[in-house]
């Protein structure tokens, strides 16, 4: 049976990604799950130098979901080449980095600083940040800032180039058009949606930096409409993100056109969840006769609707293997 899929150019032994910011920089899970097992790793956001992050508190449970505000707190892109990578590159999996900028030049930058670093598969560009100031959704909420972004790392490096979408938008098709006009080569769909949980007995905000990020399974129908939507629009692939928790609901977004998938939250409640989606994909593929994994996607029967991966020209299925 097949897993591999490829994204991006990217070669994946199984569709299961670790999503940004919920993994740490992979290396903290080593004595706890064999990295290996998964398709690849999103390390947490990394600006040029180090960051504090948000006030705390910054996670907050609500039902069926987690609203955070990190605030991308981490040890800039240099500490982790030096550090981090020659640990990571051991493991038998794809190491893309989330990077995040306050301007246009410091996403070039991080992405330069990437480029000269072997053992990096691929670029995931955090436009979409709903939990800082400058930068992040600022640019993910603005299709010409997504393409004044995307074509400045797209200019800065020869890696894969994977915007990440914010769902913090009206139409996320014109996002999509928007990052692959300026030259992105898949995109990932979707961050975290703007929330706001209140403490009802002081009035004030849970989180200390006000609003937060809804993320896990509360968020799952939004993003699988939202990254449908994406795939419908573009021709390169759609990475999907968002709620995912058990193998079925990983296929939902291959069905929907995604050529592979995010895992956030659901990691936080049980690192055991990749083994435990790639046996139900399996079983699943089994069940249904269907020795290749790639042959799921954008197999969505929409009533009136052509398929993801129809030809947009014609109409005829196929095309997205
Ligand atoms: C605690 C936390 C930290 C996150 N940090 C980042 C980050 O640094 N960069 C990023 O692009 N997304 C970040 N995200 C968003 C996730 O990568 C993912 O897009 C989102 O949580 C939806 O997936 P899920 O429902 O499976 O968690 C973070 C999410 C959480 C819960």
């Amino acid at each position: 049976m097949n897993l591999a899929v490829e994204v991006a150019g990217i070669r994946l032994k199984n569709p299961l990604i670790a999503a940004s910011g919920t993994f740490g920089y992979g290396v903290e899970y080593e004595g706890v799950l064999d990295l290996s097992v998964l398709g690849g790793i999103v390390s947490k956001g990394l600006y040029l130098e180090p960051r504090d992050g948000a006030p705390t508190p910054r996670i907050v449970e609500t039902p069926s979901g987690l609203l955070n505000a990190i605030g991308l707190q981490g040890v800039g892109i240099s500490a982790f080449v030096r550090d981090v990578l020659p640990r990571l590159v051991r493991h038998d999996t794809a190491i893309l980095v989330n990077v995040c900028g306050d301007t246009v030049e410091e996403y070039a930058e991080v992405a330069r600083i990437c480029d000269a670093s072997p053992g990096i598969a691929g670029l995931e560009v955090n436009i979409s940040c709903p939990n800082v100031k400058k930068g992040g959704m600022a640019f993910g909420g603005d299709p010409r800032m997504t393409h004044e972004v995307v074509a400045a790392v797209r200019g800065a490096t020869g890696l894969p180039v994977i915007p990440k979408l914010s769902p913090n938008v009206g139409d996320i098709a014109v996002f999509a058009r928007a990052a692959e006009e300026a030259g992105a080569d898949a995109l990932s769909c979707i961050n975290t949606l703007l929330g706001l949980a209140i403490d009802v007995e002081t009035r004030r905000p849970r989180l200390g930096f006000g609003t937060g990020g809804l993320s896990g399974p509360a968020i799952r129908p939004v993003a699988v409409r939202m990254a449908w939507q994406a795939a419908r629009a573009v021709r390169i692939p759609v990475i999907g993100i968002g709620g995912i928790a058990s193998a079925e609901d990983a296929l939902e977004f291959l069905i929907a056109g995604c050529h592979a998938v995010q895992i956030g939250t659901a990691n936080f409640v049980d690192p055991g969840i990749y083994e435990r989606v790639l046996a139900g994909l399996r079983a699943y593929l089994e069940r249904h006769g269907a020795p290749d994994v790639r042959s799921v996607v954008g197999t969505l029967e929409y009533p009136g609707v052509a398929r993801p991966c129809d030809d947009p020209g014609t109409g005829k299925p196929g095309g997205c293997a």
